[in-house]
């Protein structure tokens, strides 16, 4: 097999893959359905979903672990569906490190060239290097167990990057990890990202994570894209119902878009951004931040009026809940920037958002 001989893997011209309409049923039920995707070399891209919405899946239709039942894999416009996956030569990372316990760090890493029968000398340059880009030379010649669950992913890192594929496949690999670690680590590996320059595919069910490191987002659901777009866009843009939803806190109100407007269930007018006359049902989306509640005198005259009726202090912010007096449940989030004393429970306001921040969804 050849290896691919280029030291450096910021080649910005290889590592780009397109899904074309992929389908795999399982028992009648389709994990993917009808999924396409291109990727541009040098992406980091994320496939966001609850669990079960066909991420692995995809992923390892991608890997060459799973054949699609139709539809096809590209690599750099190469069709690549069939190909098994130790000839695809892309690295694979999954959740939950897969190292050999019986291997020190530098022999697990090793491993990927051993097998490719790499001259020894090569052998060791290579390991050296990539242990250094994940911060492990000191640590070379431990075993798995000595090691942090942090430390043991790095090294599956390292494994996955040492015959330096174009393209780099990752299944929530820091899963396992606690808050803090998944943070720092998230970090590294967007470092890495920038310093390698190589494809990444990262697979994740936490949006924070996935808007954090992405260029672009696909946020998945029962098997389908639903969208795929950077990240602001994705927050600030959702497309349907379900990406507003599942990306970010959001306010959902049922309404009636009549002549340029928006009405409430009430009745009442709420402010939204016009668009072209349709009499029709809709869902104004609005996001806890966006959302602003005045309890001074002169509110009285203007925006949605109700009450307080929840307020709950989550360090950063405060979450207040809001109930109009036409029976309109809403969220706000202020954070706790200043020292002043925040409105309480039962206090009377207004609740207001500018038209431009509320998305008016039709489906
Ligand atoms: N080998 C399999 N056999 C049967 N069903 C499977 C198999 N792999 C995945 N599934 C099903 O396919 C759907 C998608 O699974 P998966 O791709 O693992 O989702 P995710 O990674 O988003 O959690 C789920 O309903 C899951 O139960
Ligand atoms: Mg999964």
């Amino acid at each position: 097999m050849l290896m691919r001989t280029k030291s450096s893997g910021t080649d910005a011209k290889t590592g780009g893959i397109a899904l074309q309409n992929l389908q795999k049923t399982y028992g009648g039920v389709a994990a993917v359905d009808d999924v396409s995707l291109s990727v541009s070399p040098g992406e980091f891209i994320s496939l966001l979903g609850p669990s079960g919405s066909g991420k692995t899946t995809t992923l390892m239709m991608i890997a060459g672990f799973e054949l699609p039942d139709s539809g096809r894999v590209l690599l750099d416009e190469k069709d690549i569906t069939r190909l098994p996956p130790h000839r695809r030569e892309l690295g694979v990372i999954f959740q939950n490190y897969a190292l050999f316990p019986h291997m020190t760090v530098a022999e697990n890493v090793a491993y990927p060239l051993r097998m490719r029968r790499v001259a020894k000398a090569q052998v060791e340059e290579r390991v050296r290097r990539v242990l250094d880009q994940v911060h492990l030379g000191a640590l070379a010649s431990r075993r798995p167990h000595q090691m942090s669950g942090g430390q043991q992913q790095r090294v599956a890192i390292a494994r996955a990057l040492v015959f330096d594929p174009p393209v780099l496949l990752l299944d929530e690999p820091l899963g396992a990890l606690d808050k803090k670690l998944r943070e720092h680590l998230r970090g590294e590996i967007k470092t890495l990202h920038r310093e390698v320059g190589k494809t990444m595919v990262y697979v994740t069910h936490d949006q924070d994570e996935a808007l954090a490191m992405s260029d672009r987002v696909a946020v998945m659901h029962e098997g389908r894209i639903r969208q795929v777009s950077a990240p602001q866009d994705l927050y600030r843009r959702p497309a349907d119902l379900f990406v507003a939803g599942f990306v970010g806190e959001v306010n959902l109100v049922p309404v009636k878009l009549t002549s340029g407007s928006a009405y409430g269930p009430a009745g009442e007018k709420l402010p939204a951004a016009t668009w072209p006359d349709a009499d029709r049902d809709a869902t104004l989306c609005v996001r806890p931040e966006h959302l602003h509640l005045d309890t001074s005198v002169a509110a009285a005259s203007h925006g949605i009026q109700g009450r307080i009726v929840g307020r709950t202090f989550v360090g950063d912010a405060t979450i207040f809940e809001f109930r109009s007096n036409s029976g309109l449940q809403l969220t706000s989030k202020v954070l706790n920037i200043s020292a002043e004393s925040l409105p309480d429970t039962g206090v009377s306001c207004a609740a207001s958002w500018a038209a431009t921040d509320a998305t008016i969804l039709t489906e």
